[in-house]
């Protein structure tokens, strides 16, 4: 069995920077809240619940401690509020939100029109909006652009979780909608290497998996590139996800994760899918894995992503 593990599964630094922090924080007193969950993963937040860290869905029962603001980021009237409250604040917004935020906040005081390409409803996008006075179009599909009216001039940046193929075709519509467009792609490389790491293996295998929480965007639109490319794709939280009889003997099994998945979680699924393997092949003897069942790591895929 050939198991080819994305190079860039997992947490990207904006998420290891919050959930460290979070970590941190629990070392020292006082009572710890999150500004919603930390991350979309719903083991690590479970895991973070059961040390004593409580998330905040709002502000208003919340009278002393230590707020985190995740890599999400927050509209500017969340800062007052917390300051306003006398809470201690950890913003952990990462620094690539940030900028959207600096950018949006810009253009809008010099009277553009924002678009957000991006999912209306997602906390990072929430965010953005509240940059410029919630006044953004949201646009998250290019037929959308067709409703949008003429404008004279505007400021376009996208969610940082957006597919290149979906900016790029957002864009171009939009040019024959403004006289004046300022384009700002804000997409997150991290996740522009990952979506292409991921399709380039779905190429490749026979099977494909990708993990994580059912809330994360940026593990939906993976398991829709790579489903795409290979019919075999499931998309699960756990090892505990895996479909037995998808998978074959002797099949190519490409694994990827989103954004927020946590290492221990990539690893339980790698160690399943090699285990299932060993019990279909018959080929665990005393507990030695026999076969030649071999795990490789980004190396196979940046061939593919040349050629
Ligand atoms: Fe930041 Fe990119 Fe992760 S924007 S939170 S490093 S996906």
């Amino acid at each position: 069995m050939n198991i080819i593990v994305a190079k860039n599964a997992g947490f990207c630094f904006g998420v290891r920077r919050a959930v460290e922090a979070v970590y941190k924080q629990l070392e020292r007193p006082g009572k710890v809240y999150t500004y919603g969950p930390i991350i979309h993963n719903p083991q690590v937040v479970e895991e973070l619940k059961a040390k004593g860290v409580v998330i905040a869905e709002d502000l208003e029962h919340i009278e002393e401690g230590t707020i985190i603001i995740r890599s999400h980021g927050v509209p500017p009237h969340v800062y007052r509020l917390m300051k306003d409250k006398g809470l201690q604040v950890v913003d952990v917004t990462c620094p690539y939100v940030k900028r959207v935020h600096n950018l949006v906040s810009k253009y809008h005081s010099k009277g553009y029109q924002i678009v957000i390409v991006g999912e209306k409803e997602h906390p990072e996008v929430m965010g953005i909006n509240g940059w410029c006075d919630n006044s953004a179009f949201v646009i998250n599909d290019p037929e959308q652009v067709e409703s949008l009216p003429h404008m004279a001039k505007a400021c376009v940046v996208a969610q940082t979780t957006t597919s290149h193929q979906k900016w790029d075709a957002i864009v171009e519509r939009l040019h024959s909608k403004v006289d004046q467009l300022e384009v700002f792609n804000t997409i997150c490389n991290t996740t522009a290497v990952r979506q292409a790491e991921a399709e380039a293996i779905a190429k490749m295998v026979d099977v494909m998996l990708v993990i994580g929480g059912k809330n994360s965007s940026n593990t939906r639109k993976l398991y829709s590139i790579c489903k795409a490319h290979c019919k075999k794709t499931f998309a699960i939280e756990t090892a505990k996800d895996i479909e037995v009889n998808a998978i074959d003997p002797g099949d190519k099994v490409g694994i990827t994760a989103g954004a927020s998945t946590p290492d221990w979680i990539i690893k339980e699924v790698i160690d399943m899918v090699s285990q299932l393997n060993d019990e279909k092949t018959g080929s665990t003897l005393n507990g030695q894995r026999q076969d030649d069942t071999r795990i490789s790591r980004g190396q196979a895929v940046q061939q593919e992503m040349q050629n």
